[in-house]
């Protein structure tokens, strides 16, 4: 089934195509150019001047989760800092989910981010901490999501000695889990997992063929950046609190800077150094980092707006971050743009240019959606 569209008033394709038209065929864009020399197709939409980008893909999220954490939020408004110690509130009612419960947040959290043009999602385990729970996280996540990656090294779970939880998610755990998952992360801050530690697991992980991601630079100027870039990691995310030296490793890297910054909103951060990343010539990314302590959007939207009206980039730079950089971020080729070849995923906004993001903060511009070339908004 073959579709065509035109109408297009702004097309944003992060690649050399361009046009105000476009044809989809099964999952895949089969040819995009003027609408003067569109080719036949079974189906004909016309978008009537509105704009077009890729899908997001919200490489950052942490889905598996039960429980809620709002009291910690209020407490956090009134003035708590955040310290992620809350992550064992969220490991406890994990634990005690059934399989179905755990599915069926995640299912719901997927569905309503694809309502807001979100087409390819990566989602993590982390809050099970045991073998058995960071088993089913990964299991529940690969039914849903696109991408699944072992975070068993989040915290290290209350009462248990850090030396000897590593050893159990660089052997145990990861033998477990590794079958089940693309890659392996590690938050690497003070109060989680330091440099040896997040290294002795993420070599382990390398070892097991797993990509790499670190949580690094969140709450602090430590050792994550640096660890990421030594160890060719795909991603570091966050990346919140960066020195000049930071800087300049991920521009001469091929780690791709991922910045979340509905995450620094809602913990009280400062937000990240976004223009200082991109003058320096580093790849940067955007995602929404959905959980239920630290950043509880899916709204990849929220995250473009902010990053234009409060991290200086500009709207071009923050759509392609959120599009294109995800997909960068988690070595995709076939998603995050629009050209012959990629996956038919498609964001029709109610406005007719991606300016509209950051000019109309808040204002759910959706309009239609295509994710593997079904229409499914
Ligand atoms: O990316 N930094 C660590 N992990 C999550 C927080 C999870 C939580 O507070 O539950 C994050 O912000």
């Amino acid at each position: 089934m073959s579709v065509l569209v035109t109408g297009i008033g702004e097309l944003t394709t992060n690649s050399d195509a361009t046009g105000d038209a476009l044809v989809l065929d099964g999952e895949r864009i089969a040819w995009v150019g003027s609408s003067r020399r569109a080719p036949a197709a079974d189906e004909h939409v016309d978008v009537e001047g509105r704009a077009v980008l890729p899908g997001w893909v919200d490489s950052h999220t942490h889905l598996v989760f039960a429980g809620d954490r709002t009291a910690e939020f209020g407490a956090r408004m009134a003035g708590q800092p955040y310290t992620a110690g809350g992550i064992a509130v969220t490991v406890d009612a994990t634990r005690r989910a059934t399989d179905e419960e755990l599915s069926e947040v995640v299912r719901k959290h997927v569905a309503e981010a694809l309502r807001q043009g979100t087409t390819f999602v990566e989602t993590k385990t982390g809050y099970g901490l045991t073998v058995a729970d960071e088993v089913r996280s990964a299991r529940v996540a690969a039914e849903h999501a696109d991408e699944v990656t072992f975070l068993g090294a989040h915290l290290v779970p209350p009462g248990a000695d850090a030396d000897t939880y590593v050893e159990l998610v660089r052997g145990e755990m990861l033998d477990a889990v590794a079958p089940l998952v693309r890659w392996a992360d590690v938050f690497c801050e003070e109060g989680a997992f330091g440099h040896d530690q997040a290294k002795a697991v993420l070599e382990a992980a390398r070892a097991k063929g797993l990509g790499l991601r670190v949580h690094g630079n969140q709450l602090g100027e430590g050792p994550g950046v640096r660890l990421a870039v030594e160890l060719g990691a795909a991603s570091v995310d966050h990346c919140t609190y960066l020195s000049a030296a930071d800087v300049d490793a991920l521009a001469s890297s091929g780690t791709v800077a991922t910045l979340l910054p509905a995450c620094d909103l809602s913990t009280r951060q400062a937000l990240p150094p976004a223009r200082a990343l991109l003058d320096a010539g580093a790849t940067v990314a955007l995602a929404s980092n959905c959980n239920p302590g630290s950043s509880y959007t899916s709204s990849m939207a929220f995250c473009v707006a902010t990053a234009v009206l409060q991290m200086r980039m500009t709207v071009q730079e923050a759509v392609w971050a959120a599009t294109a950089g995800g997909a960068r971020a988690l070595r995709r080729d076939d998603v995050g743009a629009i050209r012959p070849g990629a996956r038919a995923d498609l964001h029709v906004l109610d406005a007719p240019s991606i300016t509209h993001l950051a000019y109309r903060p808040g204002v759910p511009l959706t309009h239609a959606v295509w994710r593997g070339g079904a229409r499914v908004v």
